[in-house]
């Protein structure tokens, strides 16, 4: 019976380019996810968009000296181009600025209003005398009162993950002057985190699904006690607050970026033309899942299942696989010190596939792992190139040349014998039902090894065959070889795809079948004996070793 699977995939912040360490934690997994359930025939919602509002991006506008919409419009296209080379699917990548992600923020913050669970409270914030204004979140910087970091922002300590609030930083600095900050009266919007504690307990007691790292964190955050979050800023760039008397505040951004999920779902709904669609895929038995990195672990397991257990009718997130960092040469990645590999830099070099490749078997599932371009160029070479590529190459050549353009036929295969499956076979099968079940349980590392173990197996089997050997004196047994080898990399192309969706499909159409992978669905199809193929070329390309230096003297 076929599923409804609504995956949200982590909102971007429109304020700088993509980098590696975004794509294997948040990016690459639910794509590789999507693909394997589209193929199982399963129904498929994946929405994600662009970050657009908060301090992230009026501070970057500010140093650049443009427009906030500017800043958010300029990467807002270029992520759209990003995750066209990477092969990236959304059903929708929109934005949070725009009208119908607006209404459904306000509705959200008016019917918890109604409900109780926003009020208002006086605070005080912390205000910078020299620059004339409130200092919210990424404007104040200071020392993380948990973990000593001296760079911990008003909003969050990147070292800890620890959510902030600026009252909480020792020694706090104006972000734009240094100066140290007066604190302010200012009247603010809270949402009622602490009512929901008891609920969200016993809903984490029931997630034993969930990864170690998400469990644990989420547990050790419900422990140490909810505090109600200031959801409204001191700021003129966001969504307005339904309410008036507020014209100088704005909705957190935070408050209103998670709702993206729900509002982009409602947008994807109107573009195909039945408003009410969303529905199939936010009640009733669908299963969401949300795919982000560890640094965003509390607002999808604790602020966003609050607000909509506060809202009602809208079903909780099923499983929260979120992935721990990506480190580049060994080293923690920074942004602001240039230490990290830039999406559109990688992919104006290199193929996507490689590089879909290397950080699906290296992903950060369970712990860090570290990028090297050495790693890239061994993975490449030995794996892609030697062992898959070189699998695909042999047969797709062998029978283009021996058997007129086409795979061996009836004929040339006939045998007096009826032909058991073999081993390899027999073993294919396993495998794709095994790839499957650690993808649908998000084991993204183990599924592509699989995968390519079946690769070295097929290519073993080859060199038993010997077909290239056998030609001459047993035509009918080099035929039946590699016929045999021909289903098993056309197995290979379905168990690769949800990885590897471009060498997938060029693959596919070598083998000499049209259409898309996707639709053949999940399972194990063998070619018809004698089917025209294509010329075959190279899936992939071998990449030199004196790239290693050339790349890794552009870090830093
Ligand atoms: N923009 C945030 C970040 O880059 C992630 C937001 S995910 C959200 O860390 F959808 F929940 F908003
Ligand atoms: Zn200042």
């Amino acid at each position: 019976m076929s599923e409804r699977i609504f995956i949200g995939v982590a909102w971007p912040y429109a304020n700088s380019p993509l980098h590696l360490g975004q794509i294997a934690g948040a990016y690459l997994p639910p794509d590789i996810f999507a693909r394997y359930h589209r193929a199982r025939g399963n129904e498929v919602l994946m929405v994600s968009g662009s970050d657009q509002h908060g301090t992230p991006i009026t501070i970057r506008a500010e140093q650049e000296g443009v427009t906030p919409a500017e800043i958010a419009g300029k990467y807002h296209r270029q992520f759209l181009e990003s995750w066209q080379q990477l092969g990236i699917y959304f059903d929708l990548f929109t934005t949070t600025d725009n009208i119908n992600h607006t209404e459904v923020a306000q509705d959200m913050f008016l019917t918890l209003l109604k409900k109780g669970y926003i009020y208002k409270k006086t605070v005080s914030q912390p205000f910078c005398d020299s620059c004339q204004r409130y200092l919210p979140d990424r404007y104040i910087e200071g020392v993380c009162p948990y973990c000593g970091y001296s760079g911990a922002r008003g909003d969050q300590c990147d070292q800890c993950g620890q959510p902030l609030t600026p009252a909480e930083l020792v020694e706090p600095r104006c972000g734009l002057c240094q100066a140290s900050p007066d604190f302010k009266d200012s009247e603010h919007f809270f949402f009622k985190l602490s009512a929901f504690e008891g609920q969200l307990l016993e809903w984490i007691k029931q997630q034993n699904h969930w990864r170690n790292n998400v469990l644990n964190f989420t547990k050790s955050y419900l422990v140490a006690g909810l505090k109600d979050r200031a959801i409204t800023r001191d700021i003129n760039w966001g969504i307005p607050l339904p309410v008036d008397g507020y014209p100088g505040k704005r909705l957190y951004v935070w408050f209103e970026a998670v709702i993206g999920y729900l509002s982009a779902s409602k947008e994807w709904a109107r573009n195909t033309g039945n408003s009410e669609k969303w529905r199939d895929f936010w009640q009733g038995k669908a299963k969401s899942y949300y795919f982000i990195g560890k640094d965003n672990i509390p607002f999808h397991t604790i602020i966003w299942p609050a607000m909509l257990m506060g809202y009602g009718g809208l079903n909780l997130p099923y499983d929260v696989p979120a992935n721990e960092f990506l480190t580049i040469e060994g080293r923690k990645l920074s942004s602001s010190r240039n230490w990290a590999v830039w999406l559109t830099d990688f992919l104006s070099r290199y193929d996507p596939d490689p590089l879909r490749y290397l950080l699906s078997v290296n992903m950060p599932e369970t712990g860090d792992t570290d990028f090297s371009w050495r790693e890239f160029v061994r993975r490449n070479n030995d794996e892609l190139v030697a062992t898959y590529g070189n699998l695909v190459q042999r047969v797709l050549t062998f029978s283009f040349r021996n058997f007129d353009g086409c795979l061996p036929s009836y004929t040339d295969m006939e045998t007096c014998e009826t032909q058991e499956p073999t081993q390899l076979e027999m073993d294919s099968l396993t495998v794709l039902k095994d790839v499957g079940e650690d993808i649908s349980k998000c084991h993204f590392k183990f599924a592509i090894k699989k995968a390519m173990d079946l690769a070295r197996k097929a290519n073993r089997y080859l060199e038993e065959e010997s077909p290239w050997k056998v030609l001459k004196n047993d035509r009918k047994a080099a035929a039946r070889s590699i016929y045999v080898a021909a289903c098993i990399i056309n197995h290979l192309k379905t168990m690769f795809y949800p990885f590897l969706p471009f060498s997938s499909q060029r693959l596919h159409e070598f083998l000499g079948f049209s259409g898309s992978i996707e639709q053949d669905g999940w399972k194990l199809i063998s070619p018809e004996p004698g089917q025209k193929l294509l010329p075959p070329e190279p899936l992939f390309t071998k990449l030199d070793e004196s790239l290693i230096a050339e790349e890794t003297a552009r870090l830093g």
